[in-house]
């Protein structure tokens, strides 16, 4: 008896060479390769054989199709060739169309502004930290000089995992520890960085408040670092943020971790200071939180704050976005609609 896998790949690669557009070409496949098909008759049988004969017969199958699949394929490629010259010479085909656009994908807007801050920080010599997004009480709150039952704590409300001792960051400011004991080798060396990334709050979802949203974090430690360097830095940042003639201004304000703090305001870049609708007629909008690096999250770091000191920032991509595109409502920057999202 002749042996049926020769057989049918005899039968098969002959019929092949004689089949010259698709469908047959479809046809063949399910008659050989397709569920109920030459080839899986051909694994059906396999549990019918001696147990010794079965493995040997299996490789064969397998081999089988697979070579049957690369014939199809090869036969595929060729028709479809011929059917293109075929077409080209018959007109059927007007090469001097214009091309029907292809609808791309587009970076998120929040992902632009962040790319922006980066782009404009990396040139001023910060590089990006990445710390993380769950993340331990003590970095977000202790150390960063927020004692348990800190009346500021209730500033940020906060999602606990079901550890209490582990959370969801919400602020990127506890990333400070971690880069400063990470890449301050004991408080031995300066650092320059900004950390970007997601924070978490429970708040009440609102158009002006999310339960998620993304900050970036500044932080320079280094020896004799003053305040002018803060402000210098800044202003630096907000000229190529916003236009060369940007002014901003500081504002004394509290925060835990920094001694001085300041909250920062540049001029509204929509009105140019003349007061409108979305700076509430003040001329200046709210930009970041800075201040000094206090003493007592320095040491957390690792650093003597007798001989090092530092300036810290934070910031919010998205209100800045909202402020430059006239953004109205924050849920949309999470909500996933493509009539928000292809605007930009
Ligand atoms: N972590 C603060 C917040 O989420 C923002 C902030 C203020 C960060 C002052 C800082 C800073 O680094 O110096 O509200």
């Amino acid at each position: 008896m002749s042996n049926p896998i020769e057989q049918i790949r005899g039968e098969a690669l002959q019929s092949l060479a004689s089949v010259t557009d698709s469908e047959t070409l479809a046809a063949w496949r399910g008659k050989f390769l397709g569920r109920r098909g030459a080839v899986g008759k051909l694994f059906g049988q396999i549990g019918s054989l001696p147990q010794a004969e079965r493995a040997a017969f299996g490789q064969q199958v397998n081999a089988l199709q697979a070579e049957l699949d690369a014939a199809f394929d090869a036969r595929e490629t060729l028709i479809q060739s011929q059917a293109m010259a075929r077409d080209l010479e018959e007109g059927d085909i007007d090469i001097s169309l214009p091309a029907r656009p292809r609808r791309r994908g587009g970076l998120h807007p929040s992902t632009r502004t962040h790319r922006e801050f980066q782009a404009i920080w990396a040139d001023m010599g910060f590089h990006v930290y990445q710390s993380r997004d769950v993340e331990e009480d003590e970095l977000n709150f202790s150390l960063l000089n927020l004692p348990p039952h800190h009346p500021a704590r209730d500033m940020q409300d906060t999602f606990y995992t079901a550890d209490s001792r582990v959370l969801l960051r919400t602020h990127t400011s506890p990333g400070q520890i971690r880069a400063m004991r990470e890449l301050g080798a004991g408080g031995s060396k300066p650092i320059r960085v900004i950390l970007p990334g997601m924070c978490y709050r429970q708040e009440q979802i609102t158009a002006r408040s999310e339960i998620q949203f993304t900050q970036v974090e500044g932080l320079a430690i280094g020896r004799n670092i003053r305040m002018s360097d803060l402000k210098g830095t800044i202003a630096e940042f907000a000229k190529r943020m916003y236009s060369p003639e940007a002014k901003v201004r500081f504002r004394a304000s509290y925060f835990p971790f920094t001694e001085p703090s300041m909250e920062v305001d540049v001029e509204c870049f929509l009105c140019g200071g003349e007061g409108c609708r979305v700076c509430k007629y003040t001329g200046w909008l709210e930009i970041a939180g800075s201040g000094m690096v206090h003493p007592t999250v320095l040491r957390n770091g690792g650093y003597d704050p007798s001989e090092w000191s530092g300036f810290a920032f934070g910031m919010g991509p998205e209100r800045i976005t909202m402020l430059k595109h006239g953004i109205q409502d924050i849920r949309y920057f999470w909500s996933n609609d493509l009539r928000f999202l292809q605007q930009f």
